[in-house]
């Protein structure tokens, strides 16, 4: 395309975008709006972003150029970006002339605006920036933090607003973006990214080696994704569709193909659902130990904790749910924060649909119990805060992921499950197929969601909608009347040993023989919460609890561990926080120390030893809890 076609184009998409967004003070009450961004994408939005950038383990920075390509609406005079903790250098046009740039105020939570004075008839923009020490998305990681303990580390997080401490672009998951990327490594590293991989070896350059990628499907920016360190390849599952493979430090690469063998049907198994698979490859990297989530669904490439490689393929669930974000997020993606359950809700049910097509339905009904007692414990523990409760959330003026919990995942997929119920598997399937096909490279809200439900599914029937209790399920707390909670007799049989033993049956008579990990997860929590140290005495010599490699298990229970003192189980505990640092794990197991009389030390010293770990964000999260100097200052 020449410069003028691809002008009068951004024109046209940019009057698309006028007449559905309207003036500035409309734009505050529109449900489309995102408060998470200073974009003001009805001026001049970012359709495309260019990255030119050099690692620099030394001084852990990023830098070199991101190239933005807007569509500009007549008249608009300048761009706004959403940026944090970066360097701006200098903004140019493409060809080198210098253009105007300012700062907005800064915020705690968004970070600053960057205005740029745009180029006259042009629609290209350069900023020239490093990122800093503080960037939150990007964790640098020394040799000793790896599998392999030779070589550096940097990988990016971006979800949910972070992705502005490491690229200047309009940060909000309602303006997709395309991208492409050249990234200098030192020499004996490799880069990856959620994109293709153009040069999947790297062209020499002086210095250093260069790979380059593309991703011709837009996407929300906080997919945007890179990782760099030792990482080696292999492809895994049969067929002549070779489509998914593993990456992961050399010493884990074979852990990491024997857990994710079973990639190749769960994508097939996934587009017999729901429809063709959009974006090509599929593959999983294994992150680091610090590695702050379970997963996280970046293109082409989900990063995955290495405490999914549970070594007996029981922990593939987490897979399925990075594969279903490929439709449910990447594909339709949540417009704002606001809607983040259509991200997590329609995982949470896709991924149980997955995991019952290819292991059965006992399988899933298992897994979906689980879900359901691990929604119900944080019902409870939002007794006193219900409105956290709502799935469409109220996260104004706050960081969206200050307050991550099952709801928008376990509450989200009650809901497509009711309504499933309700009008029928096949007609709910065909719904959900059309559903990703009429949205698909879209972003939606949630009242969006409702009228387009209205319009698809519901036919406008008064009388069903009400049935259903739409509105309670989507902005009112709790669970509606008309939920089925699911149940599962596998999972009951375990949950009756506990009852047994809390009744004063001795361990070695319970019947644990050929137990699935979801069995021990629900046996331990229907144990009760106090015991004896003679009961926790029991258990862990009979049952080998402080020994088990299954994270799942092993954090559930050194949280009763905590709950009752046993301190016999403190060295696994120890070992434990200071391997890992998956915020759903480490997180709860410091709140149970520091909710014991005596834990306040111990929690501590094993902070001070786990702390050079764990990811900014679980730092930042921690050091409010165990750092009474973080805390802003009390006056009295
Ligand atoms: N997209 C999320 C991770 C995320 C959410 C990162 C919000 C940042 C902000 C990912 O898909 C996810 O849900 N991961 C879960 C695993 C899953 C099986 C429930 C996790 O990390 O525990
Ligand atoms: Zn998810």
């Amino acid at each position: 395309m020449t410069g003028g076609r691809i002008r009068a184009a951004c024109v046209l998409i940019a009057a698309a975008v006028l007449s559905a967004a309207s003036t500035a003070g409309r734009a505050a009450s529109d449900p489309a709006h995102d408060t998470h961004s200073f974009a003001r994408p009805a001026e001049a939005r970012v359709t495309h972003v260019a990255l030119d950038l050099r690692a620099d383990f030394a001084a852990r920075t990023l830098a070199g150029t991101a190239t933005l390509t807007l569509a500009v609406a007549p008249g608009a005079r300048e761009v706004v970006l959403d940026t944090k903790d970066l360097v701006i250098e200098r903004v140019t046009e493409e060809r080198g002339g210098t253009l105007r740039h300012t700062f907005g105020d800064t915020d705690p939570v968004r970070g600053r605006p960057l205005l740029i004075a745009l180029p006259a008839g042009g629609s290209r923009v350069v900023v020239h920036y490093r990122t800093t020490p503080q960037s939150v998305a990007l964790q640098w990681l020394t040799p000793e933090q790896t599998a392999g303990r030779k070589q550096p580390y940097l990988f990016s997080q971006g979800q949910a607003i972070l992705t502005r401490t490491w690229i200047p672009t309009q940060d909000s998951p309602g303006i997709r973006q395309t991208y492409r990327a050249r990234i200098v490594v030192p020499p004996e590293l490799r880069a990856v990214m959620s994109a293709e991989h153009l040069t999947p070896d790297g062209v020499p350059v002086p210095g250093g080696r260069a790979f380059e990628f593309a991703l011709d499907s837009p996407i929300p920016p906080y997919l945007i994704a890179v990782a760099v360190g030792d990482i080696a390849f292999r492809p895994v599952g049969a067929g002549n569709s070779q489509r998914t493979g593993v990456f992961a430090e050399p010493s884990v690469l074979d852990r990491a193909a024997y857990e994710f063998a079973d990639l190749d049907r769960m994508l097939a198994a996934a587009e017999a659902l729901y429809g063709p698979y959009r974006w090509g490859r599929y593959d999983i990297l294994v992150m680091p130990p610090s590695f702050p989530f379970g997963g996280m669904e970046n293109p082409r490439l989900t990063f995955v904790s290495p405490t999914a490689l549970a070594g007996d393929r029981s922990l593939t669930s987490l897979a399925a749910h990075e594969l279903a974000h490929s439709w449910s997020g990447n594909l339709v993606t949540n417009a704002t924060w606001r809607d983040f359950w259509l991200n997590e809700g329609f995982t949470t049910y896709f991924q149980n649909r997955i995991m019952e097509q290819l292991y059965g339905p006992e399988r899933a009904q298992m897994l979906a119990t689980i879900e359901r007692q691990e929604l119900q414990e944080e019902l409870d523990r939002f007794s006193g805060t219900p409105r956290q409760t709502a799935l469409y959330a109220d996260v104004q003026g706050q960081d969206p992921d200050a307050n991550l919990s099952a709801v928008p995942y376990d509450k989200g997929a009650a809901f497509l499950r009711m309504l499933e119920l309700h009008v029928g598997r096949e007609r709910f399937d065909a719904w959900l197929r059309s559903y990703f096909e009429r949205h698909a490279f879209g972003s939606i809200t949630t009242p969006q969601f409702v009228e387009d439900l209205r319009a698809t599914l519901l036919g406008n029937d008064a009388a069903l909608e009400r049935e259903l209790r739409i509105r309670e399920w989507l902005f009112e707390p709790g669970l509606p009347g008309n939920d089925t909670p699911p149940t599962s007799p596998t999972l009951e049989r375990a949950a009756a040993e506990a009852r047994r033993f809390a009744d004063g049956s001795p361990a070695a008579s319970l019947q644990t023989e050929g137990w699935a990990t979801q069995q021990w997860q629900r046996f331990l929590a229907t144990l009760p919460e106090r015991l004896t140290g003679a009961q926790l005495a029991d258990l862990d010599a009979t049952l080998h609890l402080s020994e088990r490699g299954n994270a799942e298990v092993l954090f559930l229970w050194l949280r009763l561990a905590i709950r009752n003192e046993y301190k016999p189980a403190y060295a696994s505990l120890e070992r434990f926080l200071t391997s890992q640092g998956r915020r759903k794990f480490v997180e709860p197991l410091f709140k149970a120390l520091l909710d014991t009389p005596a834990g306040q030390t111990e929690a501590r010293r094993i902070y001070a030893r786990a702390r050079p770990l764990y990811h900014t964000s679980a730092r930042q999260a921690l050091d409010v809890l165990l750092d009474p100097s973080s805390r802003p200052s009390r006056s009295h």
